[in-house]
């Protein structure tokens, strides 16, 4: 029998997980009962819990293998003895960044859908928080598939969409790239903006970040138009959960089924987050008949 609580924190998706110490190895009860909440609420949250390094990639690689980080703005691991970790941090030791992402916003996105097989989920441990801003933002695409007007899903249904490679969520240019001016012309994988959860089997609208997205086949104004569209439904407040850091949070959420946000900080504060990612099965299109996990 497991021993955790599960209290859903927003209607929409989000839920603090209790009673557990995510730095031993997780009973097999706990670990099943955790990932049926993950399921039904697709993040979660672990409050008070402060994992070494190994510990994050030992925790981490209980849900799956873990997926080393894109290439960040400056070409190398920030983390050389465990290059599976990825640190999202604004803060600089003798001037040079220790982390991705500073401290702006990081605009909505889900992680690394530029490639064929994205991550199905990360992990996110913060070891330095400020006392205010910095905030994420998780938002349920299953709901905004499941909300969009018909005409909508008619107009999408089928269809593809690049997932453009050059840019990171803050805006920065990933190294080894070049300036997009024509979003038909992005870097990036093609995935289906309607996919089917390989574990769920059910619908979850894929749109990856809007910045250079572009709907294959259709006229790029068309496209641009039907994105803006999708994106305003997607990302309304309903369907999102606010994440308030608090020092050893650690939340684990489905990159499958969700985007995410942060909101930007105080640049003279500092903030060191260390991030892991579970590797995934390429996308499928929802119509397609699915392989759906037992
Ligand atoms: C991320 O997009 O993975 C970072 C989110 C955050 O810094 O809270």
């Amino acid at each position: 029998m497991s021993s955790i609580t599960v209290t859903p924190i927003a209607p929409a998706l989000g839920a603090e997980i209790s009673g557990v110490d995510l730095r031993k190895p997780l009973a097999a009860d706990d670990l099943a009962a955790i990932k049926r909440a993950w399921s039904d609420h697709l993040v979660l949250r672990f409050r008070g819990q402060l994992l070494s390094d190994p510990e994050l990639m030992a925790l981490s690689r209980s849900f799956g293998e873990l997926d080393p980080p894109g290439p960040n703005p400056y070409g190398k691991p920030f983390l050389t003895e465990f290059p599976e970790i990825n640190v999202i941090s604004n803060v600089k030791k003798d001037g040079v960044p220790i982390g991705n992402l500073g401290d702006g916003e990081a605009v909505w996105h889900c992680d690394m859908t530029y490639i064929e097989t994205p991550p199905m989920a990360a992990m996110l441990h913060a070891l330095d928080v400020p006392p205010s801003g910095g905030d994420t933002y998780w938002a349920n695409m299953y709901m905004a598939y499941e909300t969009l007007p018909a005409e909508l899903k008619q107009a999408i249904a089928g269809r593809r969409a690049i997932h453009d490679a050059t840019y990171n969520s803050a805006g920065m240019m990933r190294k080894g790239m070049k300036e997009v001016t024509d979003p038909r012309e992005a870097p990036g994988a093609h995935h289906p903006l309607v996919v089917r959860h390989p574990e769920t089997g059910r619908a979850a609208l894929y749109l990856g970040r809007r910045r250079n997205s572009y709907i294959l086949g259709l006229p790029l104004d068309e496209s641009n138009a039907l994105l803006d569209e999708l994106w305003a439904h997607a990302t309304q407040p309903e369907f999102t959960f606010r994440q308030e850091w608090k020092l050893h949070d650690l939340i684990l959420w489905d990159n499958r089924c969700t985007l995410h946000r942060r909101d930007a900080f105080d640049p003279s504060v500092s903030r060191i987050m260390h991030r892991t990612q579970i590797k995934g099965i390429a996308t499928i299109p929802y119509e397609q008949a699915g392989t759906v996990a037992a």
